[in-house]
């Protein structure tokens, strides 16, 4: 997400500050700032926008200082302004500090402070951290740190300096990654590798819980604050391998990152277990008011809407239309104020979802917009925002945004539901128990790609390759059709396997690759009897299913087996073989995976 690079040594701070935040600007991000101490005097400064603003601002400031810390920023809690970029510094402005992560328990923590008479000037959730490090500061940083991580829920890796103690960083790693490089004397700490990599190959990667102090030198101490020893590894990575953190693609590298992404994206949407969406929530009132719901995004983010329709429409029982932007923005026909119009899209620029919301306003829709970016120009315009939190997403192929954008659909169409009492408290808590094993039960894809990369080597010469599957399967295939032939080139087709026999049961030869999606207990039968067709007439299936499926495995030519969940949340899953399926095959057929041919991230233009 955001990106961290803070310096104690003997060179000039604000210059490796600088150069280390550079090795971070492919990955985006909406704004930047340091802060330093020099001779004696904290001095901090920082402007939204791009490097190159912050780089202007110190012009004037050769900044004689040898410890610094620095951050660029992607927002999450606040829009992309100066005043929310880092660092944040404590009301008596002796503290500064910069933040990756998302602080869950900032609200009431803000609430008791500013009760408490501290003030806040930025609206992120990063300022509390630095206010609390005030208040339970006595002369000792670390002491201080020590105190205040004890409070604070989350994720964070942050990194932290004070005026009254000028010789000294401190930083602390809590689930978002940090770490630590040595170059002689010098001490770099980098929430990524390519920003240390300039000037030492020497790393120590805090673990989880892991608080560092520098100061002549540097200690580290674990989660229950014993002093512990890290082993320093070397490691002989260029910096093009560094920023894909050893992937050797960002789809890979993607893919492979939604365990986290999940666990993300429920951050800011469920508190102590129940579900919160704060400023995104409707009254039930306001639920109430509507007759008519509309999903409308493009592409893949167009294809996570197909979910959240089955979702609302499940859950809270109102029925949805899920269209494609590019063809609601001329066929709208039923807009009006009772309408709810939910736009859904990682970029948050997407003209034709952009268009769209427009036109929804313009007939008086409400709006709600979920999406990857804050501050975008949908969020912007949106009367809500849901955010995926799912961090950058460079591959043109979408993969965490997809996950995230089904799982957040999820958690409204929950909130609705409890809202309207179409399910009880009870039930919506067996579901999130449910929801909080996914981000595990993907891990355990992710360490099982053997029999899908030799699926990927059977298919990669095919012409044309068949998806099938019913019901909510049908939406994964769908899913899964777009992703192979977007890295691949493959021309794949998504087929609703009961519509095989009216027609493009013509298209199965001698064979034809099929890859069936039946994880759906009420379909199982029906998409067994699919199966058995297309098989007869001589496909090769690849079925993906769910663990109690011998049946299907036996008459499946391969068959992959995903964790157990319940039939409703299986989407989050069978997607995830289906991504490595075309991620791997465009690997086996030498392909750029990461900008397939004409093909863009975002897409500006109608
Ligand atoms: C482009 C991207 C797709 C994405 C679609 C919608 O076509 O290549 O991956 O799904 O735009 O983008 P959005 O940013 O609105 O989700």
């Amino acid at each position: 997400m955001c990106g961290i690079v803070c310096y104690s040594g003997k060179n000039a701070a604000k210059d490796v500050i600088l150069e280390g935040l550079e090795r971070l600007e492919y990955r985006g991000y909406d704004s930047a700032g340091l802060s330093v101490i020099e001779k004696g005097k904290l001095f901090t400064a920082k402007r939204s926008g791009k490097l190159s603003n912050l780089k202007l601002a110190l012009l004037d400031h050769p900044l004689e200082a040898n410890i610094g810390i620095g951050h660029i920023r992607w927002a999450t809690h606040g829009a992309p302004t100066d005043l929310n970029a880092h660092p944040h510094l404590s009301n008596d402005k002796n503290i500064a500090l910069v933040h990756n992560g998302i602080i869950e328990n900032f609200h009431e923590l803000k609430e008791k402070l500013i009760k408490e008479g501290y003030h806040f000037t930025s609206s992120t959730d990063t300022e509390v951290i630095a206010v609390l490090l005030e208040k339970y500061y006595e002369g000792d940083l670390l002491e201080a740190v020590k105190k205040v991580r004890k409070i604070l829920k989350g994720s964070y890796a942050l990194g932290i300096i004070a005026q009254s103690e000028p010789d000294r960083l401190v930083c602390v790693r809590c689930e978002s990654p940090l770490v630590m490089g040595l170059a002689g004397g010098d001490v770099l700490v980098a929430s990524d590798i390519p920003s240390i990599l300039k000037y030492t190959n020497k790393l120590i990667y805090l673990e989880n819980g892991d608080l560092l102090d520098v100061k002549d030198g540097y200690q580290i101490y674990d989660i229950d604050d014993n002093k512990v020893d890290r082993e320093i590894k070397e490691v002989s990575w260029s910096l093009e391998a560094a920023s894909k953190e050893g992937f050797d693609h960002f789809m890979e590298k993607e893919i492979f990152e939604q365990p986290r992404a999940i666990e993300d994206c429920l951050r800011n949407k469920l508190v102590d277990g129940k579900i919160d969406l704060g400023d995104a929530s409707f009254t039930k009132e306001e639920l109430r008011n509507f007759n008519k719901v509309y999903i409308v995004a493009c592409g893949t983010a167009s294809y996570a809407g197909n979910i959240g329709k089955y979702a609302i429409e499940k859950f809270a029982q109102i029925p949805v239309v899920n269209e494609l932007a590019s063809e609601f923005r001329y066929n709208n026909h039923f807009i009006d104020e009772k309408t709810l119009l939910i736009l859904v899209s990682q970029s948050g620029e997407t003209a034709d979802t952009l268009a769209a919301l427009r036109e929804g306003k313009r007939k008086k829709a409400t709006t709600l917009v979920v999406t990857n970016v804050l501050a975008s120009s949908i969020d912007r315009e949106a009367d809500k925002s849901v955010y995926c939190l799912a961090g950058p997403e460079i591959a043109v192929a979408s993969t965490k945004a997809y996950t995230t954008q089904v799982m957040s659909l999820y958690i409204l169409a929950l909130d609705f539901a409890l809202k309207l009492k179409k399910i009880t408290e009870k039930e919506v808590e067996e579901i999130l128990k449910e929801v909080s094993k996914l981000p595990g039960k993907i891990q355990e894809i992710l360490d099982n790609t053997d029999p899908i990369k030799e699926f990927a080597n059977e298919i990669k010469d095919a012409s044309s390759v068949f998806y099938i599957g019913r019901g909510l399967d049908y939406y994964s295939v769908i899913e899964g059709a777009l992703k192979l032939k977007e890295v691949s080139y493959i021309h794949s087709e998504a087929l609703a396997a009961g519509e095989l026999k009216h027609g493009t049961l013509a298209l199965i030869e001698e064979g034809s690759p099929v890859i069936a999606v039946a994880t759906q207990e009420n379909i199982m039968d029906k998409t067994f009897s699919n199966i058995e067709e297309v098989r007869a007439r001589g496909a090769k299936v690849f079925t993906i299913c769910g663990e109690n499926a011998e049946k299907l495995e036996n008459v499946s030519y391969k068959s992959y087996k995903l964790p157990q969940t319940i039939d409703s949340l299986y989407p989050i899953l069978a997607v995830i073989p289906e991504q490595l399926l075309a991620y791997y095959t465009s690997g086996a057929k030498g392909l750029d995976v990461d900008k397939p041919r004409n093909l863009a991230k975002s897409v500006t233009v109608e």
